[in-house]
């Protein structure tokens, strides 16, 4: 049964959650620190080549989480009578982490190889670059810099909705994604 009809997230859906969030933190972190770090040419290879690997094999990982939730559906909201305007807002924000997720990744592959430079695999192969497009190159950075900004912003948003729910309005919002159980304990 896919998440919509049994109405929760199944292990599959949580460890795709989890680990896939874990991955962004640590990519978003590591991608600003890149940019803001103030960090030598010498100190920014390594930690720019461990961004390119990781984020490429990032692309594969998110590319079948996708395919997976829209293959599984959304569970419905747990959180009862929820005015309409958050249900719609919950919608939106997933939808937009969703693509946010897909781009990021997709942005920086295609920024590196038309900008001419290859893509090493932690050593193990190189992805090698295409003809350089300074066009393409472009519009994938100012994508990779603009949704790495909105990205933070919707997950601040998504984290607080998170907490909130758990401990304002007390549902099971968050029990949900983390054990999979749709209710609470009175419920
Ligand atoms: C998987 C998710 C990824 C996240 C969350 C992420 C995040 C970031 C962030 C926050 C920055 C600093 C802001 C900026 O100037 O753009 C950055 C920069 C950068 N990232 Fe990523 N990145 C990801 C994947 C990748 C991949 C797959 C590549 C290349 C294969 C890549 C290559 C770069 C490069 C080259 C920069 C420096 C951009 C510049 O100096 O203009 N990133 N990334
Ligand atoms: C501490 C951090 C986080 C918490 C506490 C959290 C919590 C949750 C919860 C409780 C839900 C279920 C919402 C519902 O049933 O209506 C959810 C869904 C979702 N979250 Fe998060 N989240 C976190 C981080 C992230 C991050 C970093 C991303 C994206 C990079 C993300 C993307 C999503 C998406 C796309 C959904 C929709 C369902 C799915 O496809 O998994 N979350 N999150």
């Amino acid at each position: 049964m896919t998440d919509s009809q049994t109405g929760t997230y199944s292990a599959i859906s949580r460890a795709n959650h989890w680990i896939v969030s874990l991955a962004f933190f640590g990519m978003l972190a590591v991608g600003f620190y890149l940019e803001y770090g103030g960090l030598t040419r010498e100190a920014r290879g390594p930690i720019m080549a461990l961004h390119k690997a990781t984020g490429t094999v990032l692309l594969v990982v998110v590319a079948w989480r996708v395919i997976w939730r829209l293959s599984q559906g959304f569970p419905g909201s747990v959180a009862g009578a929820m005015p309409s305007w958050q249900v719609m807002a919950s919608k939106a924000v997933h939808w937009a982490l969703l693509a946010a997720i897909i781009v990021m990744p997709l942005s920086g592959v295609l920024g590196s190889l038309f900008g001419g430079r290859p893509i090493d695999i932690y050593g193990l192969f190189m992805i090698p670059p295409f003809e350089k497009n300074e066009a393409i190159k472009s519009a994938a950075g100012f994508a990779h810099t603009v949704t790495a900004y909105a990205l933070a912003g919707l997950i601040t948003v998504h984290v607080a909705a998170a907490i909130k729910h758990h401990l304002i309005d007390k549902d099971a919002t968050l029990v949900r994604m983390l054990t999979g159980r749709s209710a609470t304990a009175e419920a």
